[in-house]
């Protein structure tokens, strides 16, 4: 390990923490080195390998902050455990890079950072909505190129798709696809088909309480429902957007064949795992459908993206930056720091959905998002 690409910060903590990138915002610093801890930063932007982190880890390590691109599975929670690590967070909501079995069968508590990134990252599926339906990159290459003279204003120059009370899909209700939704839902009066293992009751209320509104205003209600399968949300839908986990039973939900399945002039969303989609397949459905258009924040094998996928015009692609506003990834790095804090002080686990109060300068004294507090018996808030 280089040991000038690392920084420590409260070098007198007694606690070791090492993290393996360089968060934004200070607050997270303060939190750890207020729990007693110095905390080693790896500063390079390059990607740590697993041998890396090991080494990194080293002989005495009491708690690790990781980056959803490493591969945190049994290699790494042994090493953590055998330097006397007690606490893992990964700094992202997602943790499909993590094998939560192995951490557990180590003992070893993991966190993530929930709440913080919901709106941001439905306001990032709105603006890949927007811009694939009305072919903003499309268009804004074309002008930069100098094009437009050569045309002028011809009545059909980029003609797109109005999305206005249509049907949107959206694949996964969870935080983050029902923040999207009622967006969608609210602002453009789009009538919602959500596919879903559960029951979202709270989405359904508050649509039928916004419908009481769109009564009173004289305006015609929306409507929502779950759908029964997959097939018939993609068949119905004029906008379908992905909002699922990445795990075995979601790796390629959308292949060629479900493709096949939605409107050919469909507007297609994915902020969610670029591994849910069959990429190699999505290009070629583009290629073979100019009419039918995506938005596309993740990919199947970041950062490098399905032969073909950047020569399209009918795709708008953004690189995994769904979360990328400064509070959010700030606030990202304080739930981690809270995560790694709060069971390293011994803490109990924070037991409510809302972790706003983290955010605060007089946080609660708990860890606020452990995923593996029940199997490893961790006392609740
Ligand atoms: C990344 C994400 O974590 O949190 C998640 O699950 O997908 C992202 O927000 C983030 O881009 C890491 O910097």
């Amino acid at each position: 390990m280089a040991q000038r690409s690392w920084k420590t910060i409260n070098p007198s903590g007694t606690k070791r923490v090492i993290v393996t990138k360089n968060l934004p915002g200070t607050r997270w610093l303060e939190v750890l080195s207020d729990a007693g801890c110095a905390v080693e930063v790896h500063q390079d932007a390059r990607e740590l390998t697993i041998a890396d982190i090991v080494a990194a880890i080293g002989e005495r390590c009491d708690g690790a902050i990781g980056y959803p691109t490493e591969s945190w599975g049994e290699e790494l929670f042994s090493a953590l455990k055998a330097a006397g690590g007690r606490a893992y967070s990964n700094y992202a909501v997602g943790y499909n890079n993590v094998d939560l079995n192995a951490a557990t069968g180590n003992g070893i508590p993991v966190g993530n950072t929930p709440g913080v990134l919901t709106e941001t990252t439905a306001e990032m599926a709105v603006a890949l909505t927007f811009a694939a339906a009305r072919r903003v990159s499309e268009a804004e290459r074309f002008l930069r190129a100098g094009r437009w003279p050569a045309v002028g204003y011809p009545p059909t120059l980029f003609l797109g798709e109005r999305l206005f009370r249509k049907t949107l899909g959206i694949v996964g209700a969870g935080r983050i696809g029902e923040a999207y939704a009622r967006m969608m839902v609210e602002g453009h009066k789009m009538n919602l088909i959500y596919y879903s293992p559960h029951r979202n009751e709270r989405l359904e209320t508050y649509i039928q309480r916004y419908n009481a509104f769109l009564r009173g205003e004289g305006v015609h209600w929306v409507t929502c429902r779950r759908a029964s399968s997959l097939d018939e949300l993609l068949e119905a839908s004029d906008v379908v957007s992905l909002h699922t986990v990445l795990n075995d039973s979601t790796r390629h939900l959308i292949n060629a064949e479900r493709l096949a399945r939605m409107k050919p002039n469909a507007v297609f969303v994915n902020v969610s795992r670029g591994p849910v989609v069959d990429e190699t397949a999505l290009v070629e459905h583009l290629r073979k459908h100019p009419d039918f258009r995506a938005g596309l924040d993740v990919f199947e094998n970041e950062p490098e993206l399905a032969p073909g996928l950047t020569e399209l015009e009918n795709v708008v692609l953004v690189p995994h930056v769904g979360s990328a506003t400064l509070w959010t990834r700030e606030g990202m790095a304080t739930l981690a720091a809270a995560n790694v804090a709060g069971i390293l002080m011994g803490y109990p686990v924070w037991n409510r959905l809302d972790v706003g109060a983290f955010l605060s300068a007089e946080p609660p004294m708990a860890a606020p998002s452990i995923l593996n507090a029940t199997e490893l018996s961790l006392p609740l808030y």
